[in-house]
């Protein structure tokens, strides 16, 4: 028996049928906090990257995401890149502001500098799920734009669970120059990498009610 469900794999591989190619780096996290399951993923250095998205979701593939960054207290910016790559793909960049506050940043790079704001993607800060304690720093945002970008030249992409998603993470252990400023700018990475998602397991029904349930912060410096 065991045999033959091994041939059966590897022939099924070989021709190509399995409907998912690799294990995915992400595992489900379903969060007490925010009552949100998660595709999460967790870097050498400890940091998280969690994203929700809803159940189900609209033919045109606009939707609101979540996503969730939990970091050592050490690292000075995290980011998070949507479509896997650093250029031509939102990004979120987030960091801690004293030890209350956390800043995201919405930028897109078109080359390999420090990208600008990129108001097409807009974050919102969900106070329930963020916070700083002695050991990390802690965001979570609902953002607009996330789930598909991109234009008539450059063509669109989109966030869609039937396929596996290589996301991208970039991070540095130093400071962004003005904490205080989501328009901040900010040195090169220390490390880069190119996670798989497995987005299946982020799926959420009454994703948006239970979104909208989360109580949000009335100012930046909130
Ligand atoms: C001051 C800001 C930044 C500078 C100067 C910068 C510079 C660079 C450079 C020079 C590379 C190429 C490295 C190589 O190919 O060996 C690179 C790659 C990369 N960067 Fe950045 N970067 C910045 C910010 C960011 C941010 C905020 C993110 C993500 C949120 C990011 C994500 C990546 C990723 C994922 C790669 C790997 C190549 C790719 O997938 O496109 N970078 N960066």
């Amino acid at each position: 028996m065991h045999m033959l469900r091994a041939a059966t794999t590897g022939v099924a591989a070989f021709l190509g049928l399995a409907p998912r190619q690799f294990d995915a780096d992400s595992s489900v996290y379903v969060d007490s906090v925010t009552g949100l399951k998660f595709a999460s993923y967790t870097t050498n250095n400890q940091i998280i990257y969690r994203v929700a998205i809803p159940d189900p979701l609209p033919a045109d593939f606009v939707y609101d995401t979540v996503l969730q960054i939990v970091s050592p207290i050490a690292v000075g910016w995290a980011g998070f890149a949507w479509g896997g790559s650093m250029t031509y793909n939102p990004l979120a960049i987030a960091w801690a502001n004293g030890t209350h506050n956390v800043v995201v940043s919405s930028r897109i790079a078109y080359g390999y500098y420090t990208p600008p704001e990129y108001p097409t993607a807009t974050y919102e800060v969900l106070k329930t799920g963020t916070h700083i304690n002695a050991t990390h720093w802690q965001v979570t945002v609902k953002c607009k734009g996330c789930s598909k970008w991109g234009d008539e030249d450059i063509g669109f992409s989109e966030l869609d669970p039937q396929y596996q998603t290589t996301f991208g993470f970039a991070y540095s252990n130093n400071q962004v120059d003005t904490p205080s400023s989501e328009t901040s700018s900010f040195g090169i990475h220390d490390s880069i990498g190119h996670p798989v998602y497995e987005l299946e397991g982020a799926k959420n029904k009454d994703f948006a009610s239970k979104v909208s349930a989360l109580q949000r912060r009335c100012s930046p410096s909130a």
